[in-house]
């Protein structure tokens, strides 16, 4: 069965999206759960989520990122997290993680920072939203427990500044009407991972985002394995299909026992 061929030498990428998240809880950007009403006007996440609406209401905006972010502290790391920090020790430095997910949860179930790639941000973290720099720093204890709807206080909104320039401070996020950069998303090291590695193992992405669907396609245009981890049909359960691969069609946790049954070997 060609998911033996995870166990030929070389690097190993897993790429994980939402959908991990979802056995601990988290609700899925696009559901019913993200609209946001702002006065009498309810917003999609699409338009929040964005530098533009951030330079017209940055208060709103925060607010929103504060919610959700309370939202993924609650959350706990399940069963699939925790095999992904298993197959860290297991792989070594046959291992790298590249995450849509901004809930922290890879890191919180034991995953390296080193070998964890955060490509869409961290939401427990903030940066200067005027590029001073480009260094990122932990929100403050403080910021717990946002209820969905409650602003920051004016002693919050002092703190959520840039601590070198004083402009506003941003979420740590990639937004949607930005581009992936390597500095701040490590685009060129992930394309780097997709270009060497042996086999990318999706579990849990629905394919929309640029940068995971380019990492698929590489893997698969040279022949190499990927493995697409999801109960519903995308373009990595197809890619993978049509390239040799497999999918495990299940939830992220069953997925990756499977992938860990293989590699223990
Ligand atoms: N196990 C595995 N996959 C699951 C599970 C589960 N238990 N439950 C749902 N899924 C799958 C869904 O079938 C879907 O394909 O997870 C995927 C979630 O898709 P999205 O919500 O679109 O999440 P993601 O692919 O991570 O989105 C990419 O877009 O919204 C932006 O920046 C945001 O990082 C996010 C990016």
């Amino acid at each position: 069965m060609s998911l033996q061929r995870l166990r030929d030498p070389g690097m190993v990428v897993f790429l994980s999206g939402a959908g991990i998240s979802a056995e601990s809880g988290i609700p899925t950007f696009r559901g019913p759960e993200g609209y946001w009403t702002v006065g009498a006007r309810e917003y999609h996440p699409q338009e929040l989520a964005t530098f533009h609406a951030f330079s017209q209401m940055p208060e709103e905006v925060w607010a929103w990122y504060l919610y959700r972010r309370s939202v993924c502290q609650a959350a706990q790391p399940n069963a699939g997290h925790s095999l992904l920090a298993d197959l860290e020790q297991l792989l070594g430095e046959r291992f790298l993680l590249v995450t849509q997910n901004v809930d922290g949860l890879h890191l919180r179930a034991g995953n390296s920072r080193e070998k964890t790639y955060e490509v869409h941000g961290n939401i427990d973290y903030y940066r200067c939203a005027v590029n001073c720099c480009t260094e990122h720093w932990p929100l403050s204890q403080g910021f717990e427990d946002f209820a969905k709807g409650q602003k920051a206080s004016a002693e919050q909104l002092a703190q959520l500044r840039c601590p070198r320039c004083q402009a506003w401070a941003r979420p740590h996020v990639l937004w949607f009407d930005e581009c992936y950069d390597e500095v701040t998303y490590r685009y060129e090291s992930s394309r780097g991972a997709a270009r060497q590695a042996v086999a990318l193992v999706s579990v849990g992405t629905s394919g929309v985002t640029n940068l995971p669907l380019q990492m698929g396609r590489m893997v698969a245009g040279r022949g190499a394995l990927l493995v697409d981890i999801n109960p519903e049909s995308n373009p990595f359960s197809q890619l993978a299909q049509e390239s040799g691969g497999v999918w495990l069609r299940g939830k992220a946790s069953q997925g990756l026992a499977q992938v860990m049954q293989v590699l223990k070997g």
